[in-house]
């Protein structure tokens, strides 16, 4: 599949100033996902990145990469599996901890989603710090997956998140600076 251009899509997001915190400028996707040709086009787009190079598993980072996780996972013939916030998967877990700006954060997956060697692209709403995605790839090479490459719908090219994954590939729908 040819690579879809993604830029006309940027006119359907919603920017809200002050949003969650004074002086950040809040990049709001559920205006594009609202629109019927907006949210085939996101889930096309990645599909084409990734169709043909044999991937085993979509990963879903919760909340947000739950909304595009699993439609890419039907479209490639792929299994969906969800990274949780701390002590919502039922069987058991590998866990870990990150650190934020203030504080830390935990995401888990259960021991059992990935077996050795299976080809893994996480997919998540938004590339930032990377940090999230950090500790989510940590998890994937913990069991013993390959990451087959790191998707998301946003990526805020100036704060650098991708410069932490140098041997992946890294692929966002809408990049804004
Ligand atoms: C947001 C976003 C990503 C992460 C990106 O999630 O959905 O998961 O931040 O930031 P980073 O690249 O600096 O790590 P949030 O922590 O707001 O959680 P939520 O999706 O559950 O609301």
């Amino acid at each position: 599949e040819q690579p879809i251009n993604c830029e006309p899509l940027k006119s359907l997001v919603r920017t809200v100033p002050d949003f969650p915190k004074p002086g950040i400028l809040f990049y709001d996707i559920t205006t594009l996902l609202k629109d019927k040709q907006g949210y085939a086009a996101l889930i096309d787009a990645l599909a084409a990145h990734y169709i043909g190079k044999d991937i085993d598993l979509v990963l879903g980072i919760e909340a947000r990469g739950f909304i595009f996780g699993p439609a890419l996972a039907y479209r490639l013939n792929a299994g969906f599996v969800p990274v949780r916030k701390p002590r919502k998967l039922p069987a058991e877990t590998a866990r870990i901890t990150y650190d934020l700006e203030y504080g830390t954060d935990s995401l888990e997956i259960h021991l059992d989603s990935i077996e050795p060697g299976q080809r893994v692209v996480v997919v998540d709403d938004l590339l930032a710090t990377g940090g999230t995605m950090e500790a989510t790839v940590k998890l994937v090479q913990q069991l013993g997956g390959e990451i087959a490459g790191l998707g998301f719908a946003v990526e805020l090219d100036f704060l650098k998140g991708r410069a932490k994954f140098p041997e992946f590939d890294v692929f966002s729908l809408l990049h804004y600076d």
